[in-house]
């Protein structure tokens, strides 16, 4: 079928071309080109007639050599297999890690190069090869076309495995095409895995290290950075920032009452306007006169937070407040999650910014 239609475009800019040149032959009142080949050739044929070596005498250039190599096509066939499997791939490690740019280069790329591998191949191996003589007759015969179709159609001979061929280049082709066109779910939200996190009711907080925390570890005035027990720390739902404030301190929504005991309050680390770690705490320790609440600040555009209201954005770019996390403290003094996020963690695109804040 791709075949086919190759042949017609070809098929096509050959006419076009040959109607080309009839036209400037005609504008210039001369011979047409094909003409003047006609022409040339005669006189050569003439002259070589003269030095006593007729065409006749000539090596006739013609050559038709159908290959009829196996091996090849079967390599050329599991060349194209492989560059499939490499695009299927390119799409596995897409949907699974999102992120392992180099995993995914090696894939894309390693696909691309086995299909150039497997179309060198073909062409040296597998299709036919052939000198031919183009026939000048007529120009713009009318069946020139159809027979130009045709004999592009039995270039196919020789190829004794040709439907397989066709079948592994659909498939590389098939598999290739939809490893190109994976990228694109990255636009919307559905295939990333912003709406999910490792944080749920009773996921206990650890530090860097592995250690649990305690109520008693959090203190006032500091920032302490918490990670799920047992999770994926590399997850961007995974690093908290965990406070606390003296509980008259806090304006929490009348929704999360409960959500921060004894005052300790958890956010998400990953600032919801491009994903940057908030690591700036502002707590001052005496009254400034002005606004002294304490803020969460991120470094990269500023985006200021304030945690004793639910992580309201007060300032910058991030457009949304900071996901808060609900704290529980279970009976041994431990820190726990009270369940999950109140919003969508990360940078906020399309659907995961939400209007309300309760
Ligand atoms: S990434 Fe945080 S303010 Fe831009």
């Amino acid at each position: 079928m791709i075949a086919r239609l190759l042949a017609r475009i070809v098929a096509f800019a050959v006419a076009a071309r040959m109607a080309m040149r009839r036209r400037d032959s005609d504008l210039a009142g001369g011979e047409a080109p094909g003409a003047k080949a006609e022409v040339s050739g005669a006189a050569s044929e003439a002259s070589g007639a003269e030095a006593g070596s007729g065409p006749a005498d000539a090596e006739d250039p013609r050559r038709r050599e159908v290959p009829a190599n196996p091996r090849a096509e079967t390599l050329v066939a599991g060349l194209l297999l492989a560059a499939a499997l490499l695009a299927v791939a390119f799409i596995a490690v897409f949907v699974v890690t999102g992120l392992d740019t180099q995993l995914l280069g090696a894939a894309l790329g390693g696909s691309l190069a086995l299909i150039a591998a497997a179309a060198i191949v073909a062409g040296k191996s597998v299709v036919v090869q052939e000198t031919a003589i183009e026939e000048r007759g007529t120009l713009l015969e009318p069946e020139a076309p159809a027979r130009i179709v045709d004999a592009l159609s039995e270039a196919g001979e020789g190829v004794s495995r040709r439907g397989l061929i066709t079948c592994a280049a659909c498939v590389a082709g098939a598999a290739v095409t939809t490893a190109a066109v994976a990228p694109i779910a990255s636009i919307g939200p559905r295939l990333t895995a912003i709406h999910k996190t490792p944080w749920h009711r009773g996921v206990r907080f650890t530090d860097i290290d592995g250690r649990l925390y305690r109520a008693e570890d959090i203190t006032v005035g500091s920032l302490f950075t918490a990670l799920p027990e047992g999770a994926d720390p590399e997850l961007i739902g995974s690093p908290l920032i965990v406070l606390r404030l003296p509980e008259a301190m806090l304006h929490l929504p009348s929704s999360r009452r409960g959500w921060a005991p004894h005052g300790i309050l958890a956010f998400s680390k990953i600032c919801p306007h491009a994903a940057c770690a908030v690591s700036l705490y502002r707590y001052p320790e005496f009254p400034s006169g002005g606004n002294d609440q304490p803020a969460l600040t991120c470094p990269c555009h500023y985006s200021t937070f304030l945690p004793a209201e639910g992580g309201k954005l007060l300032f910058g770019p991030a457009g949304r407040p900071l996901p808060q996390l609900p704290v529980l403290i279970d009976p041994n003094g431990y820190l726990r999650a009270a369940g999950g996020f109140d919003e969508d963690v990360g940078p906020s695109w399309l659907d995961v910014r939400r209007p309300s804040q309760t």
